[in-house]
């Protein structure tokens, strides 16, 4: 489906108008403080453009999940107060998601500024997707922008809810420029990928990916597995795993994912192992098959790094989701941050490699390479269940391109 995005609509039409932008502005908090805004950076392009065309932006968005309660660790507030810092229209927040003071605050909300409403989740109805609460929302304007690709695959009253209450009324839903971009990179990844097409799967379960997997293997050249979903893989092959996790409900699914798949899927063939996954660790390198009963895979080893970084040299698309072992803990890192800097540098010589969010979007920041990759999404669950082939609610609910 073709759905119409904000670069479809003329900007002098949005001057004093009342837009509603939904965005993903759940990023991590400590104390108070915002570990990582790229979220809230990734969002700013949309917002230039709106305020700068003289809209009226109130901006929507969850952060964490509160279950319906108004939980002050969850607030917004901070994330407002840091907008503040990033963008140069004024910024305003209301202690609220929705009801009589947020209508009052957007009555006097000036042309090109930003009123950011308290979490959406602090009400039920926002995960219930109730029609009251997106008809609350939906009656202060007449055009929807949503760029909250992150919760793209939720159909909730301020995504999916939001879009049909303004569209009944006869407004237009449109994508804002960071979920038109998503969309693009990560179709274009799926749907026309330069060859060779290699894919990278890590993290620590293959159910939640299994998927992808059977998405990506026909369109694929190389699957590369790492992160503990390889261990499971590695039990089908009839290898020791110690006492790492496995999944052994899948053993017999990775199996035949196997067989399938022939020499396009390649697995470690060396690990990192410990007896601890911790930061003061004391690691040993072992062959697969040498695996200890006491041993806990935390990372691919150098030797499956390599084969990796060469497979990921040569490719024309690459598509990354998933870290190659417990990359947090500096022992466990090393082989994420070859995939993460062989990814780049096939990108330095002209490949595309599009990131799917969460941990690898973590730990292509922490190898310093994110401005060198062409996308990097920030959609974790989003970006899974797109490439899994699943229709996402808070897209398919925009209108279409005329
Ligand atoms: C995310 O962090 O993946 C999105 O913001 C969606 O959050 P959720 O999984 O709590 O719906």
């Amino acid at each position: 489906m073709s759905i119409k995005t904000l670069q479809d609509l003329d900007a002098a039409g949005l001057s004093g108008r009342t837009v509603l932008l939904r965005a993903d502005l759940n990023v991590p908090l400590e104390e108070g403080r915002i570990t990582d805004d790229q979220r809230i950076r990734a969002t700013l392009p949309t917002l230039d453009l709106l305020t700068g065309a003289g809209a009226r932006v109130v901006l929507l968005s969850h952060l964490g999940r509160p279950k319906g309660e108004a939980r002050p660790e969850f607030s917004l507030a901070p994330v407002a107060r840091h907008l503040a810092t990033l963008t140069a229209a004024p910024v305003s927040f209301v202690g609220e998601p929705a009801g009589p003071s947020v209508e009052a605050a957007v009555a006097t909300l000036a042309d090109g500024g930003i009123l950011v409403v308290e979490n959406t989740r602090f009400l039920p109805g926002e995960t219930a997707n109730d029609p009251a609460l997106s008809g609350a929302w939906g009656g202060m304007g007449d055009l929807f922008v949503n760029d909250a690709f992150g919760a793209a695959h939720r159909a909730h009253a301020s995504t999916a809810g939001l879009a049909e209450a303004v569209r009944a009324r006869g407004g237009e839903a449109v994508a804002g420029l960071l979920l038109a971009r998503e969309l693009r990179f990560l179709g274009d990844a799926l749907e026309s990928p330069r060859r060779p097409f290699v894919a990278v799967l890590g993290g620590a379960k293959i159910s939640g990916k299994i998927d992808v997997v059977e998405a990506l293997l026909p369109r694929v050249d190389r699957l590369l597995i790492g992160g503990a979903m390889a261990n499971t893989f590695f039990r089908a092959l009839g290898l020791n795993t110690g006492a790492s996790l496995v999944e052994e409900d899948r053993v017999e699914m990775a199996r035949e994912l196997m067989e399938r798949a022939g020499d396009r899927i390649l697995l470690p063939v060396d690990c990192v192992v410990a007896a601890e996954i911790a930061e003061t660790a004391t690691t040993r390198v072992v062959d697969r098959s040498d695996v200890g009963e006491a041993d806990r895979i935390g990372d691919i080893g150098p030797t499956s790094a390599e084969m990796y970084a060469k497979e990921l040299r040569k490719a024309g698309t690459i598509l990354w989701n998933g870290p190659m072992g417990v990359f947090e803990l500096s022992p466990f890192a090393s082989g994420t941050l070859a995939v993460a800097e062989a990814a780049a540098s096939a990108c330095d010589g002209g490949a595309t490699a599009v990131l799917g969010g969460g941990d690898s979007a973590a730990a292509a920041q922490e190898a310093g390479v994110v401005g060198r990759l062409t996308h990097v999404s920030t959609g974790g669950g989003a970006s899974l269940e797109f490439l899994a082939g699943e229709e996402l609610p808070g897209v398919t609910s925009l209108s279409p391109k005329d």
